[in-house]
């Protein structure tokens, strides 16, 4: 591509009408010339066919994976209407698989055996690796021996606190080659967090590392770990097995030794040392506590996968829920292999050549699906990326796009949005001619990113795929495809295979043409999540209770006369900070536990990068003074109960809170407060509508 300079400028966004609704772009020719779906007549005829007979479709698809034997029941069973008894959805009941099998051997025997399967870009650059499907076969199956060996079997649970490193996917695949649960915890999580998703899930085992590096930051993840197995074991439920990564000392296979000139410096846990460290403490729980190496080392390197059953369980992955606990997401093995497969192969176009990569962490469902197992079914080599978009400076994604001829790439709006900011040549002095296709997920993505990713990232050439999907969907379910359909920057656009949308008024009726309501789905696609782990009834009343029928996503949408869908975000009680969604009554609970505070109300308030974030209203006990030391204390109070990404961006002095009559608070007004809009409308419910002012008044300079 070399140097675009002239050309971005002659193409600079800005003198585009970023928000004109009517903006549209085609797919790219050459996107065109190769995609398994190269226009939208052909979308929608593949799209009636899914929907009308999903047997034939979904069966077609499965026909690329390997069974054991093949169903004995229905294709597709399910209830959708808690009306008609308990809700229920089951795919391809009585098929035996084994996803493992079908993502690692499956391959090596079609000949893929020396393909790499991913490239590791640590988070120095120049701290790299690569292995093969055989390799990583090989790995796998030594990892699941080991954890038979720990007695972990068939339906255990085993929690995954890691870097983004390959013990994580070696991890989670050998989990799944036996049968276990992978329940992974993102490693930015507090030990708090951890521990209560641990104990929710009941897990036997705990795959951690000692620590890693996130930009020039080292985190003891080994000490978290420590210290949420204390409450584990304080509360009754003490886990017995902590396999330990080394990673932040040399003697790793696939890892290459880098030394680091500027050797010791302070970390957030006391003095420390630079990936490889030897001065990193780590504490060591003798009898619970195993090192990942010392077991590899002598472990067999062939294991028979265990054949499961189409619904048995594959993973479990905690979400927020609008109550403050985390609702852990279950998905089962069939079902959820065939959307990702499906979605990866026609969302992304995947063919044999392409490097892929997705940013995600394999902590969030966006790194399960398309890190891990969506490439992986689909045999094409993939990226693990341990850094940050901003180490060593803001050009390292574009940089790493160069290093490894990346030709389908993933990543966050919010991720686009702060690096935006910089210099564009910071973008344009790396090669990137080899990308076709741009994606984002996470969060609705504004236009004006929208066309910087597509310009300059992309300089004009690549499709962007703008894919609405959440945890519980398993997959994408609202996205364009690539070759087929014209994209609207900031629409998510049409349903994916298989997919039925609604949008419902608050009395739940179905809008018809253009409108604005909730946004629903209709019927059950396979990566649709099963239930909330020991907690069915919680599933139910979450996502089918409110407009009985459907299947609730918690979003608002809105179509346009052309039938696009424009997400408009979260319609409940949740923060979208970063595309890491939060709930506000878990931080608001994080808030009262601190000792001056007596109540607390938190609300989502718009940032020019995070897209969302939190504002705080706190009521303090009788004698306790508000100041900036306090609002330091209770944005740590957060912190260390929820994680880093979850630290509120204002806390406000409310002496006290709009409440109705019967004591709720109006989260309504508070939202105007947080954004200074005096248009707060109907107050007449209020008790006391003098509170309005005073918090008003009170509200933080910078906000
Ligand atoms: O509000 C929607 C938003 O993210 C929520 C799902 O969050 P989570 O389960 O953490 O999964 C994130 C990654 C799939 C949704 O309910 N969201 C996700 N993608 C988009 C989006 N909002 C608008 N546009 C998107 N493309």
């Amino acid at each position: 591509m070399g140097d675009k300079t002239n050309h971005i400028h002659s193409t600079n966004s800005n003198s585009i009408h970023h928000n004109d609704p009517n903006l549209k772009f085609d797919p790219p020719k050459r996107i065109v010339e190769e995609a398994y779906v190269k226009s939208f007549e052909e979308y929608q005829r593949i799209y009636e066919k899914s929907i009308s007979d999903p047997e034939a479709f979904w069966g077609e698809i499965a026909d690329q994976f390997h069974w054991e034997s093949r169903p004995s029941g229905q294709f597709m069973n399910y209830n959708f209407d808690v009306r008609k008894g308990p809700i229920f959805i089951k795919w391809m009941e009585g098929a035996k698989t084994n996803i493992s099998y079908n993502m690692l051997d499956r391959h090596v025997e079609n000949g893929l055996g020396d393909k790499v399967a991913f490239f590791w870009e640590g988070n120095d650059p120049g701290d790299h690796g690569e292995i093969t499907y055989r390799q990583l076969l090989e790995q796998v199956c030594k990892f699941s021996n080991v954890l038979k060996g720990l007695g972990v079997r068939k339906g255990d649970r085993v929690a995954l606190y890691m870097p983004m490193i390959v013990e994580l996917v070696v991890s989670l695949l050998a989990c799944a080659r036996i049968g276990a649960v992978h329940s992974i915890v993102f490693a930015g999580f507090s030990a708090e967090s951890l521990s209560d998703r641990i104990l929710d899930a009941n897990c036997k085992a705990i795959v951690t590392a000692d620590g890693v590096w996130r930009g020039s930051k080292l985190l003891n993840l080994k000490s978290i770990v420590d210290k949420a197995l204390g409450i584990c074991k304080e509360k009754g439920k003490p886990v017995e097995i902590c396999v330990v990564v080394r990673h932040l000392s040399p003697a790793e296979e696939i890892v290459t030794y880098i030394s680091h000139s500027n050797g010791i410096e302070d970390g957030e846990d006391g003095p420390v040392a630079k990936r490889p460290c030897g001065k990193l403490k780590i504490n060591w729980s003798k009898g619970r506590d195993v090192w990942w190496h010392d077991l590899m080392q002598s472990a067999e390197t062939v294991c028979a996968p265990e054949w499961l059953d189409a619904e048995d369980p594959l993973f479990m992955l905690y979400t927020s829920g609008s109550t403050g606990k985390p609702k852990g997401v279950l998905h089962t093995t069939a079902g959820y292999m065939l959307y990702a497969a499906a979605t990866s192969k026609y969302v992304f176009d995947l063919h044999p050549d392409d490097v892929y990569w997705c940013t995600a962490d394999v902590g969030w469902i966006t790194g399960h699906t398309y890190v891990c197992y969506g490439p992986l079914s689909n045999g094409v080599t993939g990226i693990i990326f341990e850094g940050t978009p901003f180490y060593p400076d803001a050009g390292r994604f574009w940089q790493v796009i160069q290093k490894y001829k990346v030709t389908k790439f993933y990543t966050a709006p919010t991720a686009i949005r702060s690096l935006m900011k910089f210099n564009d040549s910071f973008v344009t002095q790396y090669d990137r001619s080899s990308l076709k296709i741009l994606g984002t997920v996470g969060e609705p993505i504004n236009p004006e990113a929208w066309i910087w990713y597509h310009k300059v990232v992309g300089d004009g050439q690549c499709a962007i795929v703008d894919t609405f999907w959440q945890t519980e969907t398993g997959g994408h379910v609202i996205t364009p495809l690539p070759g087929a359909t014209k994209t609207k920057p900031g629409s998510a656009t049409f349903p994916f295979f298989g997919i039925v949308p609604a949008l419902l008024t608050d009395d739940g009726k179905e809008i018809s043409g253009p409108g604005e309501g909730y946004l629903v789905f209709k019927q059950p696609w396979p990566g649709i999540m099963r239930t909330v782990f020991g907690n069915h009834e919680r599933f139910e009343t979450t996502y089918f209770k409110k407009f009985p029928g459907y299947y609730t996503t918690g979003d608002g949408a809105k179509r346009d006369e052309e039938g696009y869908i424009w997400i408009t975000g979260r319609i409940d009680d949740m923060v979208n900070v970063s595309g890491h969604l939060l709930s506000t009554a878990e931080v608001e609970s994080a808030l009262i536990e601190h000792e001056a505070v007596a109540e607390a109300a938190s609300v989502s308030h718009p940032h020019h990068i995070k897209g969302e974030c939190i504002y705080c209203f706190v009521t303090l006990k009788e004698g306790r003074v508000f100041n900036d030391e306090l609002v330091k204390e209770l944005m740590a109070a957060v912190r260390s109960k929820i994680g880093p990404f979850a630290q509120p961006d204002f806390i406000q002095n409310a002496p006290a809170l709009p409440k109705t009559r019967s004591g709720k608070i109006m989260r309504r007004i508070l939202r105007k407060i947080a954004v200074n809009d005096r248009d707060i409308g109907d107050t007449s419910t209020l008790a006391d509508e003098g509170v309005i002012e005073v918090l008003f008044s009170l509200r933080p300079k910078d906000a």
